[in-house]
């Protein structure tokens, strides 16, 4: 596929299976997201791979955060939110590992460069074949999950990204059109009324 294709044919996977992507294929989907734009050069990312028995530490994870936020939870509803991390052989989460106070560079900027280093990881999944979706829910935004992946309560996981063979996929009908959101400004001075 050359770039165009990529970027036109993107799609996210609705299901997720076997086979994951190999450690050559992460690689180089990792490297495309820390060629990511980024004010400052501060590079305020993180991305942690978890797949294999790694899965079950996340899932652990999102079941004590969920026990935490609400402590009336079932057994059985702790054991569906850990099972959500089953859904894809692998799980990139992409966080943004943010300096808040920054002089010169606004928080915001960096959780956009966060966002830009995922897209491009899965850009370069789609590109070398391989199906992604990318999620946050309420785990996406609770400290009991961030400090289990390391993270400080300031970061932000911007996504948790399902990798694997995309299964089914976004209908392409649903596609919209640029023209939708695009203004074109090509005068120096709008017209007078
Ligand atoms: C920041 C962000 C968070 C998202 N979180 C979820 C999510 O939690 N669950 C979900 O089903 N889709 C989520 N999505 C949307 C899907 O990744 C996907 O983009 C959407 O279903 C449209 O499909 P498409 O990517 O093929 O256009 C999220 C997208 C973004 C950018």
């Amino acid at each position: 596929m050359d770039a165009d294709e990529v970027l036109t044919t993107r799609f996210s996977a609705i299901k997720i299976g076997e086979p994951g992507p190999s450690d050559d294929v992460l690689a180089t989907a990792l490297q495309a997201g820390a060629r990511a734009p980024d004010h400052g050069m501060l590079r305020p990312w993180k991305f942690i791979v978890v797949r294999g028995p790694a899965l079950d530490r996340l899932g652990d994870a999102f079941a004590r955060a969920l026990k935490i936020r609400e402590p009336g939870t079932t057994a059985d509803e702790l054991e569906r939110a850990k099972q959500k991390v089953f859904r894809a052989p692998v799980n990139i989460v992409v966080a943004a590992t943010v300096e808040p106070d920054h002089p010169k560079i606004p928080e915001i900027e960096q959780v956009v460069s966060a966002g830009a280093a995922a897209q491009n990881i899965t850009l370069s999944l789609h590109a070398q074949g391989f199906g992604c979706r990318w999620r946050t829910g309420v785990a996406a935004y609770d400290a009991t999950v961030k400090a289990a992946l390391g993270l400080k309560a300031h970061d932000h996981i911007v996504g948790f990204l399902y990798v694997g063979t995309a299964l089914s996929v976004t209908p392409e009908h649903t596609r919209a059109d640029h023209r939708r959101f695009t203004e074109v400004w090509s005068t120096a001075a709008p017209a007078s009324t």
